[in-house]
C-alpha cells in the first residue's frame, strides 16, 4: 500500500508580540524564571477580532498557493483544535466558507496539544481507505482568549497560531512511515477548562471565577507529559525498524523546554538534530507542530529523504508521535 505524505505546510502567527517583560508589568514573574523554567521568551497573541478560524485561512491560503492548488482540489478539511471559533459550528465549517467552499465533508478534533498528531493519522487512513485523496488538516488555537491574565503560573505558556499540512498519496518511499496515538481520560482534570461546556454551562459566576480559562496542576503535568512523549517518540521509531541517531529532525510539541530535552534523551536523538522555536511561539496547542515544521523547511532545515519525527502531548490526557521520510 502506498505511504501517505505532506505536499505542502503554511503557517501563520498573529502580528502582536507579548514578551516575558511585558508579562513581568502584568503579574509577579519574571524574564528570567519564564525563560530558565520553560525556555519561553515571547509569544504571539490574536487580535480580539482574530478567531482560530481567521488564523488558519491565512495558513491554508500559503500552503495551497505553494502548492500551486486551488481550495476546489481539497477532499476534505480536519481542524484541530481546543479553541474553537463557536462550539458549534465546527471551526472546519468557517475555514471552508472562508476558502469559498461549500460541499466537502469537513470536521473539527479535539485532542488538545496532540490535535495535529491525531488530525494527521486520522487524514492518512482517510486516504488509504480511499474515501479522500487530497486532506488539508489544520492544527490552530487563540489560547489567550481562554487564559487568566492574572493567574501567573499558567499565563506566561501560551500563545496563538495556526499551521496546516496538504496530505495526499505519495507516489514514492516518502511519506508516514509509522504512528501511534493514544489517551488516558482518568487524567483529565489535570489539564482542564473547567467552563463553559454541558457539566458547566457558562454563569455570571463562572466567569466571575475565570473557570472558561485554563486551570493546570503543572508538576504533574509536567511528569505525564515526560512520560507519554518519551515513550511515543521511542515507539515510531523502534517501529520503523530504526534508531534515535536514524533521526534527521525531531519536531516535538512545544511546552516545555526540559520536557523537551527528557524525552529526545530517552528516544536518544541527537540535540541538534531536535528543532526549537518554544522561545519564540511558547505553547500554542495543536499549531505549535505545524508551526515549527513549516519554519523549519523555511529555515531549508528539512531536505528530501530526511526522517522526520513528531511527537506530542496534551490535555485529555492524549499523546502521539508519527516518524516519515521527506
Ligand atoms: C508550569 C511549569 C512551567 C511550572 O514549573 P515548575 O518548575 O513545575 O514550578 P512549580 O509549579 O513547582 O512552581 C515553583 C514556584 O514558582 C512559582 N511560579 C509559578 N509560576 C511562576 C511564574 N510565572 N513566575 C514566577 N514564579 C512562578 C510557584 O508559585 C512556585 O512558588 P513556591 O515554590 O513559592 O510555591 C511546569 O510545571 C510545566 O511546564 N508543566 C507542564 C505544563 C504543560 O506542559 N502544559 C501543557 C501540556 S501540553
Amino acid at each position: 500500500m502506498k505511504r501517505v505524505k505532506i505536499v505542502s505546510t503554511g503557517s501563520y502567527l498573529p502580528e502582536k508580540v507579548l514578551t516575558n517583560h511585558d508579562l513581568e508589568k502584568m503579574v509577579d514573574t519574571s524574564d528570567e524564571w519564564i525563560t530558565t523554567r520553560t525556555g519561553i521568551k515571547e509569544r504571539h497573541i490574536a487580535a480580539e477580532n482574530e478567531a482560530t478560524s481567521d488564523l488558519i485561512l491565512k495558513a491554508a491560503k500559503k500552503a495551497l498557493e505553494k502548492a500551486n492548488l486551488k481550495p476546489e482540489d481539497l477532499d476534505g478539511i480536519i481542524v484541530a483544535t481546543i479553541t474553537p471559533d463557536n462550539t458549534y459550528p465546527s471551526t472546519a465549517c468557517w475555514v471552508q466558507k472562508g476558502l469559498g467552499l461549500d460541499n466537502i465533508p469537513v470536521f473539527d478534533i479535539a485532542a488538545a496539544c496532540t490535535g495535529f498528531i491525531y488530525g494527521l493519522i486520522m487524514a492518512e487512513s482517510l486516504i488509504k481507505s480511499g474515501l479522500m485523496k487530497r486532506v488539508l488538516v489544520a492544527g490552530a488555537d487563540t489560547l489567550s482568549k481562554f487564559t487568566n491574565w492574572e493567574d501567573r503560573s499558567t499565563c506566561v505558556l501560551f500563545g496563538d497560531g495556526a499551521g496546516v499540512a496538504i496530505v495526499e498519496e505519495s507516489d514514492d518511499e516518502s511519506g508516514i512511515i509509522s504512528r501511534c496515538w493514544g489517551a488516558n481520560g482518568n487524567l483529565g482534570d489535570l489539564l482542564i477548562q473547567p467552563a463553559g461546556g454541558s457539566k458547566m454551562p457558562p454563569t455570571k459566576e463562572t466567569v466571575e471565577k475565570k473557570l472558561h480559562t485554563v486551570h493546570m496542576e503543572g508538576n504533574k503535568v509536567f511528569r505525564w507529559a515526560v512520560r507519554y512523549m518519551s515513550e511515543a517518540a521511542l515507539k515510531v521509531i523502534k517501529l520503523a525498524g530504526m534508531k534515535g541517531e536514524d533521526v534527521d529532525l525531531f519536531i516535538p510539541h512545544q511546552a516545555n523546554i526540559r520536557i523537551i530535552e527528557q524525552a529526545r534523551k530517552y528516544a536518544n536523538i541527537p540535540p541538534e538534530k531536535t528543532y526549537i522555536v518554544i522561545d519564540k511561539i511558547a505553547n500554542i496547542s495543536a499549531a505549535t507542530i505545524p508551526i515549527a515544521l513549516d519554519m523549519a523547511i523555511d529555515e531549508g532545515r528539512v531536505k528530501k529523504g530526511d526522517i522526520l519525527v513528531f511527537d506530542a502531548f496534551g490535555g485529555g490526557f492524549t499523546w502521539g508521535a508519527i516518524l516519515l521520510k521527506w
